[in-house]
């Protein structure tokens, strides 16, 4: 693949990013030039037009809708049907960015061919690029890679094994975590995953693995060596309501900024002072003649 072919070779948009369509192939050749990847979750139409037109190379409609979008206390309860929903909304935003699709709790987890042919629901009803799935599932990433569906392996504290982690725990914090990691790791980029998201390992953990894995990873709460970083957007943009976690940088206050526009809007209204005039349609000046004089003869009341 030749550099232009690259999100970063030729740049075209007013902010200086590659209008190049991300794809997967593209960030295997990204880590191979050492260029790291950003990566960030959408739910909405409007939100993933915003982070795809801010150039982030990866859009995640992670299954942490459940919790930033549903309010829910976890993501095991978010359904097929409501991630293929969101899916199709970031898709039709989505111009430059890979559209990857979080897998739900329970669409992947029993037979090898359910997963797959959930994960075809993604791609052919949804407009997804990629399907992520959590956890060493080798088989799984070799049936859906031979069904030419992308996937993105999750390894790490993988919020769906809450239940069996007894929490949501940093994991691979002693050497043989570790290495267990990065067998497994290696395991799933050699069933054909195309990138794998680390999620909370220690900084040393997740370095070791990225030197060896030939797919780039990306990392949420595994410190800077990655291939690249993915976040939350409600998190990154102040928008969630639980405490941040440690790994979470919040680099705006949406929340303060919604909240103060929603109180000056409700006491405009309590105040007549919305809409002005300016804000309202008039009738044209001949029918407002015909109406004043009609009101003024009384006609109007008497209607
Ligand atoms: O669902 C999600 O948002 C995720 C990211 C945290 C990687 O899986």
């Amino acid at each position: 693949m030749s550099a232009t072919n690259l999100p970063g070779g030729c740049t075209s948009s007013p902010n200086g990013v590659s209008s190049t369509k991300v794809t997967m192939p593209a960030l295997a050749e990204m880590k191979r030039q050492g260029k790291l990847i950003s990566s960030l979750t959408a739910y909405d139409y409007a939100t993933a037009r915003l982070v795809d037109e801010a150039g982030i190379d990866m859009i995640l409609v992670g299954d942490s809708l459940a919790m930033v979008v549903l309010g829910q206390a976890n993501t095991l309860a978010v359904t097929m049907d409501e991630m293929l929903h969101h899916t199709r909304a970031v898709s039709r935003a989505v111009h430059r960015a890979l559209v990857v699709a979080d897998m739900p709790f329970g669409s992947y987890h029993g037979m090898v061919a359910e997963g797959v042919a959930n994960a075809i629901r993604f791609v052919k009803e949804a407009g997804a690029e990629a399907v992520k799935i959590e956890g060493p599932r080798v088989d799984l990433v070799r049936a859906l890679t031979e069904a030419e569906i992308p996937v993105v392996g999750h390894l790490g504290l993988t919020p769906q094994s809450v239940h069996r982690m007894g929490g949501f725990r940093v994991q691979g914090r002693s050497v043989d975590a570790a290495l267990q990691l990065k067998t497994a790791a290696l395991a799933l980029a050699e069933a054909g995953a195309g990138a794998l998201v680390l999620e909370g390992v220690p900084r040393e953990t997740a370095a070791a693995i990225t030197a060896e894995l030939p797919v780039p990873t990306i990392g949420i709460g595994a410190g800077p060596n990655c291939d690249g970083q993915i976040l939350v957007l409600h998190d990154l943009v102040g928008l969630s309501f639980t405490p941040a976690a440690k790994f979470v940088r919040r680099y705006a206050d949406a929340g303060a900024l919604i909240r103060s526009a929603v109180e000056h809007y409700r006491e405009d209204v309590e105040h007549r002072a919305f809409p002005s005039d300016e804000e309202s349609y008039h009738l044209p000046e001949a029918a407002r003649k015909t109406l004043d004089a009609q009101e003024n003869a009384g006609t109007l009341r008497k209607v």
